[in-house]
């Protein structure tokens, strides 16, 4: 296996008294995809923003490359090369497709490269490069979880985070993307891929973690995938 590139080594989050994650510990290194699946409330999105320095943790250690990352601030980690796809997609509707995806070349630590980038994502998703002058409000659901995508993808992270990509997205909408972010992964990023399409995800991932109320339940790798009791007795339990 290749070298770590995110480590969250017994991670805990509460909110107040309320703990929402508890002694998590997992590790995504390039070119893998590190699943994390559980039903509403398991602590999944929670996770992404501990990871982002969103919250500051009440125990355990984040390290990115081996360093210690979990007192940086969002901006300082997002410049290291970790980027987030939030819940819900955040496009801005009223701004054109290529000027929600150029806003990720913010993100970028050098201007070098850029072209390439956006070379490459209007490859990976033609139908982004296919509605550049178009509103973004106006593509379709699946088209502006691609956008937030191929706006995360341009500023060239190391560390991709997606939440929930595949919500309210149509089966083969879904396909699409699971295919794309293969494509991703293959490029050499390290993807974090939270999911409530826990079959699909177990297929894909490396690994899949899975979430019950906080704590890490259990692991599964694509052989479980036939497993479907084990996976859901964890999931729904
Ligand atoms: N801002 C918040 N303030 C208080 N509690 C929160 C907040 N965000 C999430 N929670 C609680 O933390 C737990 C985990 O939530 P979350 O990480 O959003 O779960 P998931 O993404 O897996 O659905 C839930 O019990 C939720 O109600
Ligand atoms: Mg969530």
């Amino acid at each position: 296996m290749s070298r770590v590139l995110l480590e969250l080594d017994h991670v805990s989050v509460s909110y107040g008294s309320v703990p929402a994650v508890r002694d998590l510990s997992l590790e995504v290194a390039p070119g893998e995809v590190v699943g994390l699946v559980g039903s509403n409330g398991a602590g999944k999105s929670t996770t992404l923003a501990a990871i982002m320095g969103v919250h500051r943790l009440a125990a355990g250690d984040i390290k990115f490359e081996g360093i210690s990352i979990a007192k940086e601030q969002p901006d300082a980690i997002a410049r290291r090369g970790v980027a987030l796809v939030p819940e819900g997609r955040h496009i801005y509707p009223d701004f054109t497709v290529e000027d929600n995806l150029r806003l990720g070349l913010l993100g970028r630590s050098t201007r070098e490269g850029a072209d390439r980038d956006l070379e490459w994502v209007r490859r990976l998703f033609p139908a982004i490069a296919d509605s550049s002058k178009r509103m973004a409000g106006l593509l379709s659901g699946g088209q502006q979880q691609q956008l937030a995508i191929a706006r995360a993808l341009v500023s060239d992270p190391r560390v991709l985070l997606l939440d929930e990509p595949s919500l309210g997205l149509a089966p083969s909408v879904v396909d699409t993307l699971f295919d794309a972010l293969a494509e991703i992964r293959d490029k050499g990023v390290a993807i974090l891929l939270v999911e409530q399409r826990a079959q699909l995800t177990v297929a894909f991932a490396d690994r899949t973690h899975v979430l019950r109320n906080g704590d890490l339940v259990l692991t599964l790798g694509p052989e479980d995938v036939v497993d479907t009791d084990r996976m859901t007795q964890a999931y729904f339990g």
